[in-house]
């Protein structure tokens, strides 16, 4: 693709802007058809393609429509919320974005900035700069492969390594260039990793960040020790709060109560479930699980709060009887530490009644245990208008 023509034909993004429709392939193939009248067929399919990446990049990106990007680098990217973050702990100064593909971070390391934007690819580049200029960044550009890049004078350093290749994704923990490559930079530097990727290689002194938006795990950030602010520590997005595992009193353990909070993945990955539990006067269920309840309703931005109508053994046999009772008519299974196979589950609970509840198979001490929760923030299906609820 030459990104540079296509950048100059504003007037063929314009009409597809007036059109106003989504891009469907109907309306693809109609405005094509229409386009390729009077433009080039190969830029007509390249503007089509760009918007409709653009669409697509409006989950990511507030900007979007103003961007340009690839199909890969619109998939590796960072979301903007999670850029606006991470970004906001970076110091001032000078500052390099190592394999800064279409530039999802750099558009929010940039701006305030002096920023140098580095890749092998001379698309992702250009595309970089101009996305860092849709959001008020001024970058300078160095088509390298990171390695030979001096790095003297950058005051931090932010490497989103490739996770994939020509070949698909690589095993997780591996990247290019390899961890331990960015590990061994001596600048002050972030990395951004897999979530799921081995605490166990992270090097001593550096923080591992797990971050979600909302309860979707997004990305783990690994904070060299010039940035580090903890050990590990999960983050939730959009607001910002953030909890640090720490060592402290162990957190008791016994039967279920009334509330059950379902930790945000962030708060799993890090560790820092007992941190939780300390912070708002919980207890596990288990010791190797990471439900925890409480004798009184917690809301937190670190877990969702369910509330316990139902508390028993695991019984198959019984409970599709106790769901009737309870008027059930549709369940959300939710497992952590029992098996089962939740679609032949759902056959067999026959649910015919009008409530929504979340049924969690789960442990407590070892036992397998059902709870049925029901959600307090739901307002359309509220745990008072469950038959049988306990007051
Ligand atoms: C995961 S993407 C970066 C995504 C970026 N942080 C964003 O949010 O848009 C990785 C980028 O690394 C580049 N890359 C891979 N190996 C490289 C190397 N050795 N030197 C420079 N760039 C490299 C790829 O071309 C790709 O654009």
């Amino acid at each position: 693709m030459d990104v540079e023509r296509l950048a100059g034909a504003s007037e063929l993004f314009a009409a597809i802007a007036a059109d106003g429709r989504p891009i469907t392939d109907e309306v693809a193939l109609a405005l094509g058809t229409a386009l390729r009248r009077t433009h080039p067929a190969d830029l007509v399919a390249d503007a089509l393609t760009q918007a409709r990446l653009r669409e697509r990049g409006a989950a990511k990106f507030s900007r979007a429509a103003e961007m340009f990007l690839t199909r890969a680098g619109l998939e590796q990217a960072s979301p903007e919320i999670v850029a606006r973050h991470r970004a906001a702990r970076f110091p001032g100064g000078r500052v390099a974005d190592l394999c800064c593909g279409i530039g999802g971070d750099l558009l929010a390391l940039a701006p305030g900035r002096e920023a140098l934007a580095v890749d092998l690819d001379p698309v992702h580049l250009w595309m970089a700069r101009h996305n860092a200029a849709v959001y008020g960044g001024v970058v300078s550009t160095c088509e390298s492969d990171v390695r030979d890049v001096d790095l003297g004078g950058f005051d931090a350093v932010f490497v989103d390594p490739a996770r994939r290749s020509a070949g698909g994704r690589m095993r997780l923990g591996d990247s290019e260039p390899p961890l331990e490559w960015c590990f061994a930079l001596d600048r002050p530097v972030a990395v951004k990793a897999a979530p799921g990727v081995d605490r166990a290689l992270v090097p001593a002194g550096w923080e591992h960040e797990f971050v979600a938006v909302d309860r979707d795990l997004k990305e783990a950030v690994l904070w060299s020790p010039a940035l580090a602010t903890a050990g590990a520590r999960a983050t939730v997005l959009p607001s910002g709060d953030t909890l640090v595992a720490a060592d402290g009193e162990p957190v008791e353990v016994r039967d279920p109560g009334p509330w059950l909070l379902d930790p945000n993945p962030a708060v799993t990955r890090a560790g820092a479930v007992a941190e939780l539990a300390r912070r708002v006067g919980a207890w596990q269920i288990d010791e190797r699980i990471a439900f925890l309840c409480t004798s009184s309703r917690v809301d937190t931005p670190f877990a969702r709060t369910l509330q316990v109508v139902d508390s028993a053994p695991w019984d198959q046999k019984r409970l599709p009887r106790r769901l009737a009772e309870l008027d059930v008519g549709a369940v959300d299974i939710r497992r952590r530490g029992l098996a089962g196979d939740v679609d032949a589950l759902h056959k067999r609970l026959k649910l015919r009644g009008s409530r929504r509840v979340t049924l969690v198979m789960t442990r407590v001490r070892d036992r397998p245990w059902g709870l049925v929760c029901t959600d307090p923030s739901d307002t359309t299906k509220g745990p008072d208008r469950l038959v049988g609820a306990p007051s």
